[in-house]
């Protein structure tokens, strides 16, 4: 376990041609646990986030708009993207946008340094074009198109026909580091997780590299390259550069270097811009390549990626409104193995909410310290002499946080929940075994009364510190509730078995109240229409 080093981890920064849906809330998540948890075992903790505002995608949607891009982009930024972060409980320490001032100095440096470097030549290039995903597709990458795309190439991604550009472009000498990048995949096996997307990326590379296209001249909506005003930046090269001008590159060196290399968790539709063109332009630059990209999988709609541009996205406060921005958060960290695809589906939420957080977690606590209150006028009594079967709840309890923690090591937030829960279910059945409410009407047996309520305090206060990265708002009350010190995000989480309760509780309100009446309402919401809170009109192709 660290302590106090350094923890820099991203989400991707998210494109603003239109409002997020819970995809983008699903990265963003999984980011805020990541580094809620890091923070809480007193690492120099660091989350990123922030929106990509330039090229083509977002010229389009603007015009289309009748504004221009820059209004266009503080629109959504402001109503849309900031919001979501609330909306879903994120406690980012910044948010960079790519037409931020500090972001656009300093990825011009990072550029004239390559050009100076001698690793950009001119060139001329024709090929096909995805707006959706910015990117010159290979041929490989295209299917036939449907419906009103029959006969025509479409993008695999976005099912949308590519535009075939001729352009004289800057180029990117990436060619020159696949062997570089080869060489790093194999030294360092955690570079590219899960597995399967470090498979997928070696082959890629294997396969052979091509240059980089690293500018475009027929529009104007990107970052000027310094040494000829007349070709703005490739949107994925200036929106790659976010990750090291955030934190200082350029012009901070000291905190730079106190923070970089990141861990960088992206969806697995971007992870190759991630794990290869952006450690071959750190390499170039002679900036360390970052400690990790790991690459997540997709929530699906039918089968397919949710996503902007089919209309398929949930918005994220359809969830929150009803289940509140906790549920969602432990939905999609619990149902989801972390790094494979998942399906949202209605009845699965409101099944867990109610099995899991209502019944198996709410429920406890509220029990616990409602016993607290009527057998022990609210005083935590002090344990006895251990049975067996506390000996074996203070057991768990050391498991789970040793196991969470590893498993957070691994990104396998899944994981970890299993590991807490263990812990759950554990203090329910031994609720169930030892009667508390029998104990109580006895007098003889008031001292294995107090034994079993303080063992279940004890356990409350374990779940409460190491489920607080997950359910913030749920364990800052049961934290409360339990008299703790100060903040439950200030308790040492690798140290969260190791918490004795002592005082007085306070009273608990429900943490997972009922909502059956709402929840058919909430799932009857149409997806479509309820993700457009700002009018898109979204022109041919982006
Ligand atoms: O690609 N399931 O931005 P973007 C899971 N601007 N995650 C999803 C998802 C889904 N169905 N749909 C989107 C861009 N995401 C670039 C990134 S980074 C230097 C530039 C999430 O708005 C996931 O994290 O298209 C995915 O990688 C990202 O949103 C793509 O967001
Ligand atoms: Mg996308």
């Amino acid at each position: 376990m660290s302590d106090g080093s350094s923890f820099y981890i991203t989400t991707p920064i998210f494109y603003v041609n239109d409002v997020p849906h819970i995809g983008h809330a699903y990265t963003e998540v999984a980011v805020d646990v990541l580094a809620r948890w890091h923070r809480q075992r007193g690492d120099d903790t660091w989350l990123l986030t922030g929106t990509d505002e330039h090229g083509q995608k977002i010229l389009r949607t603007a015009t289309a708009n009748g504004v221009s891009p820059k209004e266009w982009a503080d629109r959504l930024v402001e109503t849309a993207w900031k919001p979501l972060l609330e909306t879903v409980n994120i406690a980012n320490d910044d948010f960079i946008r790519t037409t931020d001032e500090r972001h656009e100095r300093n990825a011009q440096k990072f550029l004239q340094h390559l050009y100076d470097a001698g690793h950009i030549y001119t060139g001329e290039y024709e090929g096909y074009y995805c707006v959706g995903c910015e990117e010159y597709k290979q041929t490989t990458d295209l299917v036939d198109g449907t419906g009103e795309y029959a006969g025509q190439p479409v993008c695999a991604i976005h099912s949308k026909p590519v535009e075939l550009l001729h352009e004289k472009n800057y180029f990117f000498r990436m060619s020159a580091f696949a062997d570089e990048l080869l060489a790093l995949y194999e030294a360092n096996p955690n570079f590219i997780q899960p597995e399967s997307a470090r498979n997928e990326v070696i082959s890629f590379v294997k396969s052979g590299l091509s240059d980089l296209s690293i500018s475009r001249s027929s529009f104007d909506w990107g970052i000027k390259v310094p040494w000829d005003e007349t070709h703005v930046v490739y949107v994925w090269f200036d929106a790659l550069l976010n990750y090291i001008t955030a934190i200082g590159y350029g012009e901070d060196e000291d905190t730079f270097n106190s923070r970089w290399p990141a861990t960088h968790v992206v969806g697995k539709d971007i992870l190759r811009f991630h794990a290869v063109i952006w450690p071959a332009m750190l390499l170039a630059a002679s900036v360390p390549v970052p400690k990790q990209i790991f690459g997540h999988g997709w929530l699906l709609v039918g089968g397919e990626k949710m996503s902007k541009s089919k209309l398929t996205g949930i918005a994220p406060s359809q969830i929150t409104d009803t289940f509140g921005s906790d549920a969602f958060r432990y939905y999609f960290m619990r149902a989801i193995s972390f790094g494979q695809d998942g399906s949202f589906s209605w009845e699965d939420l409101s099944a867990r909410y109610q099995s899991e957080l209502a019944n198996g977690f709410g429920n406890l606590a509220s029990r616990v310290i409602a016993m607290v209150v009527r057998y022990c006028d609210g005083v935590i009594p002090t344990a006895g002499p251990l049975s067996e079967r506390d000996a074996a709840i203070h057991a768990t309890e050391l498991r789970a946080t040793d196991a969470a923690g590893e498993a957070i090591d691994r990104l396998a937030i899944h994981e970890a929940l299993t590991a807490v829960w263990e812990l759950v279910d554990e203090l329910n059945g031994y609720l169930t075994l030892e009667e508390p409410w029998s104990l109580a009407k006895d007098p003889a047996k008031r001292e294995r009364l107090e034994t079993v309520l303080a063992t279940a305090v004890r356990g409350l206060g374990t779940l409460a510190v190491l489920l607080s990265p997950v359910v913030p708002l749920a364990t800052a009350k049961l934290w409360t509730a339990l008299g703790g010190t100060g903040v439950v995000t200030d308790q040492r989480i690798d140290q969260a078995s190791e918490w004795t309760g002592s005082g007085r509780v306070a009273p608990l309100e429900a943490l997972f109240p009922r909502i059956e009446a709402t929840v058919e309402a909430a799932a009857a919401v149409p997806a479509a229409p309820a993700v457009t809170a700002v009018p898109v009109t979204e022109p041919h192709n982006a």
